[in-house]
């Protein structure tokens, strides 16, 4: 792709990226000639945009959201795991079904468990899906000209998706007014400007992009966690402080407070970021570090090398919360030598209008998590050293192997789970 590209003829002394955007021209036309001003953004006719999941936490019941994380726990006291995985997809396919579609489905059931459920199969479909896409994509392609083994996997995965989510839509469709009034499926399904089709491809883009990009950034931070023991204790701190109460839940004021374990999150998703970057295809020429750069040019920021460079960062491959602290006294200035770290260093839910449409609901969930699991459990690492393998996203390269010690019982109501 770069041997298209050469070096621009006119002399360029910036050393860092330059890019040249179409708003420049645009700023260019507005002295030069006398055109009319344009209209706005938001004045173009038609639709308009769909709420921003990320930003309608009144649609996100925080309240269910805890009761799902503590009916995980309460299975997490009764069984342990091979491999922690498994049961932490389940989770967040819970939280997904339970906040987007609201739908319970009790999935940590026995039946739900079994590998011919429909949770089990979901799980899978989105696993395939994302495991084949970038095997599909790269080399010969000869799925263009006919269905090879790995093209059918990921049609039927896509398939089974598509048949789930149509049936859940349906349901809710039938039995709206009985239901919740404010979930966010029903506020699609009210909406008069989408189609049938909108919400069902709607659903089927929170079942996919829902589940292993929570399961793997999570399963990196409880990593973190628990090779980190005094952080860990760090965290159980603030959860004590926030959750003082033993019934007390979790509110949106408790996560505004939370903010060693938004840290936690931060730094985790440094050090493993399920995205190497953010890609887009360009949609003008740019030039970008001298070099003359054509429209149509996928490029991809390297968000996840950077992220590691000490350039950047004191002890890049240290796992410090305490750098993304604002309280000085907690010594974050310190850790990163007075610098202030750059804002576009860490992109984990990428950048812009395509950025990630659930990153506060993906970032409510562990937040959820991990205040009740430190809460709850003194929990640590037996296995290797945990690295990552880039599928469509990073996943981790070895099962998740911890032990969980119980340090405080679950509440009356949680213990007579006679489901699990
Ligand atoms: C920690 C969890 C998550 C991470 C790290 C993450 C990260 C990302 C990233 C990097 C992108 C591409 C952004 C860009 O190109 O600028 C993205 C897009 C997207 N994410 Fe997430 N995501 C997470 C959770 C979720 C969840 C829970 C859902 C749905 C329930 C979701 C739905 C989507 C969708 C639909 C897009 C495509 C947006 C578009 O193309 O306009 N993500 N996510």
């Amino acid at each position: 792709m770069y041997t298209q590209l050469r070096k621009c003829s006119e002399p360029l002394t910036r050393k860092k990226l330059y890019i040249k955007f179409y708003s420049d021209k645009f700023a260019k036309c507005k002295i030069e000639t006398n055109e009319v001003q344009p209209k706005p953004f938001s004045d173009i006719p038609g639709p308009k945009s769909l709420p921003v999941i990320g930003t309608l936490y009144k649609y996100l019941p925080l309240i269910e959201t805890d009761y799902v994380v503590q009916e995980f726990l309460e299975l997490c006291s009764k069984e342990k795991f091979e491999d922690f995985l498994p049961v932490l997809s389940r989770l967040f396919l819970e939280c997904n079904i339970t906040i987007f579609l609201t739908v319970l489905v009790s999935i940590f059931s026995k039946e739900e468990r079994c590998e011919n459920s429909t949770s089990s199969k979901l799980i899978d479909a989105a696993f395939t899906t994302n495991s084949a896409i970038l095997k599909l994509d790269n080399g010969l392609q000869l799925w263009r000209f006919f269905e090879t083994p790995l093209y059918r996997k990921l049609r039927k995965a896509q398939m089974y998706m598509e048949a789930v989510a149509l049936e859940l839509v349906s349901s809710k469709r039938k039995d709206m007014e009985v239901q919740y009034s404010k979930s966010f499926l029903n506020s699609y399904l009210e909406n008069s400007a989408l189609d049938i089709k909108d919400v069902v491809g709607m659903a089927c883009d929170m079942l996919l992009a829902g589940i292993d990009t929570t399961t793997y950034s999570t399963a990196f931070t409880l990593y973190h966690l628990a090779k980190n023991q005094d952080i860990q204790e760090k965290l159980r701190s603030e959860a004590m402080q926030l959750l003082d109460h033993h019934n007390q839940q979790i509110t949106v004021e408790v996560l505004r407070n939370a903010s060693y374990t938004k840290a936690v999150i931060k730094e985790s998703l440094r050090l493993n970021p399920i995205s190497i970057g953010v890609g887009r295809i360009l949609q003008t020429d740019v030039i970008l570090n001298g070099y003359q750069v054509p429209k149509g040019t996928v490029v991809v920021t390297q968000n996840q090398i950077i992220c590691r460079l000490s350039e950047y960062f004191n002890e890049p491959d240290s796992f410090i919360p305490e750098r993304w602290l604002r309280d000085n006294s907690d010594n974050s200035n310190k850790i990163n030598s007075g610098k202030s770290i750059h804002p576009y260093v860490l992109l984990p839910f990428g950048h812009g209008p395509r950025s990630c449409i659930a990153r506060r609901f993906a970032e409510q969930n562990m937040q959820v998590l991990l205040l009740r699991i430190c809460q709850r459990f003194k929990f640590s690492w037996h296995g290797n050293e945990l690295g990552m393998v880039s599928l469509l996203i990073n996943k981790p390269d070895a099962p998740l192997k911890f032990n969980f010690h119980e340090i405080l019982k679950a509440r009356p109501n949680f213990q007579n789970c006679n489901d699990i």
